[in-house]
C-alpha cells in the first residue's frame, strides 16, 4: 500500500483528501499543526474511513521533525495542503503569509530530496490568474496576483518548476482550486472556519444556523447575469477525487510537472447560490447587497478539458448537491468541530 504524506490533512479540503485516498487504496498519514483545525477531525476520519489514520502533529517549517516523518515512513508521494489562505488576512500580515507559506513549502521539498520521494502534488489555487481577460479560464492564461496570498501560490508555483527543471526524476502537479464548497455526506467533515467566515458559503450556512443576522452580498453592479460575482464552485469530494486521479497520473507519466484546473467548468453567481441554498433551508435566507469587497472580481470559472483529457476527471455533484452537504454539516456542528 503507498504511503502518502498529507500536509494540512486536518483542514477543509485536506481532509477530504484523506477519506477518497483510503477509498483508492492508498495509506494517507496526516502532518498538521492544528492551527487551523481541530485535531479531533482525526477521531472522525477514522469513523468514516474504518481506519487508523497515523498523524503527526508538526509545523511544516519545522525541517527537523518534518524529517523524521520521512525517516520513519517509507513515503510514495506528498499532497502539500498546509498554509494559510485567507486573502483579507495576507493584505495585513504579508510576512507571516510569505514566511509561513513559503518556507513550510521549501522544507517539504527538502525533506522530500533527502529520503528521495519523488511525488509532489501542490495545492494552488485559481487566485494565481487574477482578473482573467476572458472565461473559461484555461491553464495556459497569463498569471497574475493582487494579494500576498495569491503571491505566495504564484511564488510557489515558480519555485517548483524551477526545480523539476533541473531534477528531471522530481515530479510536480500544481492542481489549481477553483471555489471549493460541500462536506463529506456523514456530516462529520466540512468546511470550518475560525471567526467570521471570509468564504460565501460558510457565511451562508451561519446564517442559516443563526449564528449570523443576514448574508452580505459584495455588490451587485458586476457586469454578470445578475450584477453578483460568478464562481466555479466545485464540491469538495469531486475536488478530494482528481488528487487521486493525479497521484495515479504521476506514478505513471514521464513528464514531471503537470498543472491542472479542478473546477466544474460552469460559473453561478452570488444570489444563485443563495437561490439553492434557500431550497435545501427551505425558506428564504436574508441578505442585504452592501458594497464591493476590495479585490474581488467579476467573474472566475474554468476550462477543465485538460484535466478530463489527462486524468479522466470530471466534476459529478452539483450546486444543490454542494448546498444540502454543507447544510447538513453546518447543522450537525452549529459550533464547528470542537
Ligand atoms: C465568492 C463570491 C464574493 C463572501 C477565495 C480565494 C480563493 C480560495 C477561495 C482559498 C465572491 C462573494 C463572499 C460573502 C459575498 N481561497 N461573497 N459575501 O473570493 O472567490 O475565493 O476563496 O483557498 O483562493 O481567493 O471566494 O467565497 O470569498 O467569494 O458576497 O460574505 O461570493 O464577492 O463573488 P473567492 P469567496
Amino acid at each position: 500500500m503507498k504511503n502518502v504524506l498529507v500536509t494540512g490533512g486536518a483542514g477543509y479540503i485536506g481532509s477530504h483528501t484523506v477519506v477518497a485516498l483510503v477509498e483508492a487504496g492508498y495509506n494517507p498519514i496526516i502532518v498538521d499543526n492544528f492551527s487551523n483545525s481541530s485535531e479531533k477531525v482525526i477521531e472522525r476520519l477514522e469513523k468514516i474511513t474504518n481506519k487508523k489514520i497515523k498523524y503527526y502533529n508538526i509545523d511544516c517549517c519545522d525541517l527537523v521533525k518534518l524529517e523524521e516523518v520521512f525517516k520513519e515512513n517509507q513515503i510514495f508521494g506528498v499532497i502539500h495542503f498546509a498554509g494559510f489562505k485567507a486573502v483579507g488576512e495576507s493584505v495585513a500580515k504579508p510576512l507571516m503569509y510569505y514566511e509561513n507559506n513559503l518556507i513550510s513549502m521549501l522544507m517539504v521539498v527538502k525533506a522530500m530530496t533527502k529520503y528521495n520521494v519523488k511525488n509532489l502534488i501542490f495545492s494552488s489555487s485559481a487566485t494565481v490568474y487574477g482578473n482573467p481577460k476572458s472565461v473559461p479560464i484555461y491553464e495556459d492564461f497569463p498569471l497574475h496576483v493582487t494579494n500576498p496570498y495569491g503571491r505566495t501560490k504564484l511564488m510557489i508555483e515558480e519555485m517548483l518548476t524551477d526545480y523539476t527543471k533541473v531534477n528531471k526524476d522530481f515530479k510536480v502537479a500544481l492542481l489549481r482550486y477553483f471555489n471549493p464548497i460541500g462536506a463529506h455526506q456523514s456530516g462529520l467533515i466540512g468546511e470550518d472556519p475560525n471567526g467570521i467566515p471570509n468564504n460565501l458559503m460558510p457565511y451562508i450556512t451561519q446564517v442559516c444556523i443563526g449564528k449570523l443576522e443576514y448574508v452580505r452580498v459584495f455588490g451587485n453592479d458586476y457586469d454578470t447575469v445578475d450584477g453578483t460575482g460568478v464562481r466555479d464552485y466545485i464540491h469538495v469530494l469531486d475536488l478530494a477525487w482528481g488528487h487521486v486521479l493525479t497521484l495515479d497520473k504521476l506514478a505513471k507519466t514521464d513528464e514531471n510537472l503537470l498543472v491542472y484546473n479542478l473546477g466544474t467548468g460552469k460559473g453561478s453567481s452570488v444570489l444563485e447560490v443563495i437561490n439553492e441554498m434557500s431550497k435545501v433551508y427551505g425558506k428564504p435566507i436574508p441578505y442585504k447587497i452592501i458594497e464591493r469587497r476590495p479585490g474581488d472580481i467579476a467573474t472566475c470559472y474554468a476550462n477543465c478539458d485538460k484535466a478530463y483529457r489527462e486524468l479522466g476527471f470530471k466534476a459529478k455533484y452539483n450546486l444543490h448537491d454542494m448546498c444540502e452537504t454543507s447544510w447538513n454539516f453546518q447543522q450537525k456542528n452549529p459550533n464547528g468541530i470542537r
